[in-house]
């Protein structure tokens, strides 16, 4: 979700002017409650607004990082019916009943989406801020008569501290069929993780609603409590060679979903990103559009980058496995930024198969004690490629068959690297030390 001040109020004035013309004309059931932002809790509605039988429940709500994770949380949802009045709320989690009573109301931004069949949905968003650091709060979503439940999420710290995130690879194919189970084993593995990260990929086709739904439902309640960041794969776009060039840009479902950070190039707003995480400075790259532009920026944000640790990602392998695949363009442009600044980890998808480079500087393999990058490829989804063989010379570790996620401890000496399978078996692991 981008941020542009009044732009979707033309278009939301006109649905809830729909709306209460045709709840004033019978249509629809009788619940609806208009309500102005206000500090303090709202009284539940015993039963959700309805809109000619659907519900203005919040659906697909997600926590993102922002630029200042320590002092701010984004958090988007979406309705499948116009709300009056969308807002979140929030308030210092504690263990006693009316941690509410000060709760305060936040109104959101709302941009709509048509789907091809004509529905319109209704995206919002909110950013929380002025949050203390390393503090727990609870918040919620929705409208009046129509909230989601209170859930909570922590701040990060404001300053280098230890921390753990997970990271997946593609999901894509199957995924509330085969990949729910990965997602809760990572959950299971480790609940108090930080964040979650993914290299792209999310589904299969960007542009169908019922796959995002699948995705939603793969997670669960994870995402309302664990932040989560994303970049986007092949998959977010459509087929390059299908389209016109001019037609070429991502998918219109992929934006309204999320609220990610916008400090990357122009026109890759959400998409191109970093955020500083307790002594990490956490870069996602776009492999799909714009590479050049990419580099220039990605030298200049490395070039003051004043973390000790720094991981990039993105979604299409530098040193590619899977089988006939080669980008050297991408080589080409990053490799000598990686390696002039040192990047720890670069975090990778694409090939659906799972490799892990040994410490690399220029292609070449680097003593441990010596600056240089791992590279890894991992996935979480079923789809699975063989090994080519063109940079095995390279790889430390490599396979493929397995769904996969990755844990990552970083504290100021060390980054420690887990791969778990499925199962909860552990497939690979390796220690960075500053
Ligand atoms: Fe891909």
């Amino acid at each position: 979700m981008r941020f542009y001040p009044f732009r979707c109020w033309p278009k939301i004035g006109l649905l809830c002017l729909c709306l209460t013309l045709t709840i004033a004309c019978g249509g629809g059931e009788k619940t609806f409650t208009r309500s102005k932002s206000t500090s303090g809790p709202v009284p539940e509605s015993p039963h959700s607004l309805t809109f000619w039988g659907q519900t203005a429940t919040p659906q697909r709500i997600i926590l993102n990082l922002t630029t200042t994770p320590a002092t701010s949380q984004a958090v988007t949802w979406r309705t499948v019916v116009p709300v009056a009045h969308p807002q979140a709320q929030i308030a210092p989690a504690s263990g006693l009943s009316d941690f509410d009573k000060n709760a305060r109301s936040v109104a959101a931004d709302t941009e709509t989406v048509t789907l091809d069949d004509g529905r319109m949905l209704a995206h919002h968003a909110v950013v929380f801020d002025a949050l203390a650091p390393d503090t727990v709060y609870a918040y919620r979503v929705g409208a009046t008569g129509a909230w989601s439940e209170w859930n909570q999420f922590k701040t990060a710290d404001d300053h280098p501290a230890p921390f753990k995130f997970v990271t997946f690879g593609d999901p894509q194919e199957e995924v509330r069929s085969k990949c729910s189970r990965v997602f809760r084993a990572a959950y299971q593995h480790a609940p108090d993780a930080d964040f979650w990260h993914f290299v792209g990929d999310l589904v299969d086709n960007g542009d169908r609603d019922a796959e995002w739904a699948e995705l939603f439902d793969a997670f669960g309640w994870i995402p309302r409590m664990t932040p989560m960041i994303f970049l986007p794969g092949n998959h977010a776009y459509p087929n390059r060679r299908r389209v016109k060039p001019d037609a070429f840009r991502i998918f219109d479902l992929w934006r309204p979903h999320f609220t990610l950070p916008e400090n990357g190039p122009a026109g890759l707003e959400e998409t191109v990103y970093f955020l500083d995480y307790q002594g990490v400075r956490m870069v996602m790259l776009n492999g799909n559009e714009k590479l050049a532009e990419q580099a220039l920026w990605l030298d200049r944000i490395l070039s003051r980058n004043p973390q000790p640790w720094t991981i990039a990602a993105i979604h299409q392998p530098v040193y590619n496995t899977g089988k006939w695949r080669n980008r050297s363009t991408l080589q080409d442009l990053f490799v000598p930024i990686f390696d002039k600044y040192a990047v720890d980890l670069v975090l990778q998808g694409h090939d659906h198969t799972y490799s892990r480079t040994y410490k690399l500087k220029n292609g070449t393999r680097v003593g441990p004690d010596e600056p240089g990058t791992v590279y890894v490829i991992s996935v979480s989804g079923p789809k699975s490629y063989p090994v080519g063989p063109q940079h095995a010379a390279l790889m430390e570790k490599s396979g493929t068959g397995r769904q996969l996620f990755q844990v990552i401890r970083v504290s100021q000496r060390h980054l420690e690297y887990e791969a778990l399978d499925a199962a909860g078996t552990r497939y690979d692991a390796f220690v960075l030390k500053k």
